[in-house]
């Protein structure tokens, strides 16, 4: 990945769209493992952290946490320590760790307008969202809205075609995931500070 490209985005806009950063044949492994196989691995998510924690009406996805003991997952979490490093250099921005989950958006589900930054979350300073649809086409919908802080200007929307990851700061762009009309997989996942 491009430090370089993207610790200067962040820095002058807040957020960067990278057409393709991961290599072919990881985005092909990523594929294989964000699918809802054995019924198991994949829970329906949830809103909050902790005792404030529950299923919300606000996103339809489910979501498996990467699992570093998993060889595949650990190559993604393996870039992005490498973009973690390379930031902190650059943006000093003291990066402690990153968190990430799988998340598959069914027909006619979405994920409603929403900061990545709420109450028990306040060490989320950087979120990520890797998509992994192939021929994903604008039928299929499922667009990432970006907004403005305030929320009422859209900064910019991305499609979730194959291999385009998103980077922003988490809590100056609230977002929504437009109804998807075809399954929708991705990786979402935030480089947080350590504390509270
Ligand atoms: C999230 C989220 C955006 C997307 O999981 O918090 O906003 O495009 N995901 O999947
Ligand atoms: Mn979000």
């Amino acid at each position: 990945m491009d430090i370089a490209k993207i610790s200067y985005q962040l820095e002058h806009s807040g957020y960067i769209v990278l057409a393709k950063p991961l290599a072919e044949g990881l985005l092909a492994d990523l594929f294989v493992r964000c699918h809802d196989d054995n019924s198991t691995r994949f829970h329906a998510a949830q809103v909050g952290r902790g005792a404030g924690k529950q299923l919300s009406g606000m996103r339809g996805d489910v979501i498996n946490w990467l699992d570093a003991s998993n060889d595949t997952d650990q190559a993604y979490l393996a870039c992005m320590e490498l973009l973690r490093l390379g930031l902190n250099e650059s943006v000093f921005l003291g990066l402690f760790d990153y968190e990430c989950h799988y998340a598959i958006y069914g027909e006619g589900e979405g994920y409603a307008k929403h900061s990545d930054v709420l109450q028990g979350q306040k060490n989320r300073i950087l979120t990520t969202v890797l998509y992994l649809n192939e021929d994903w086409h604008a039928p299929d919908g499922g667009e990432l809205v970006v907004f403005e802080a305030s929320g009422k200007t859209v900064v910019t929307t991305v499609n979730p075609t194959f291999g385009t990851m998103i980077i922003f700061l988490s809590e100056s762009f609230p977002h929504e995931v437009l109804l998807s009309r075809a399954t929708r997989r991705s990786i979402a996942g935030w480089f947080r500070v350590s504390g509270s």
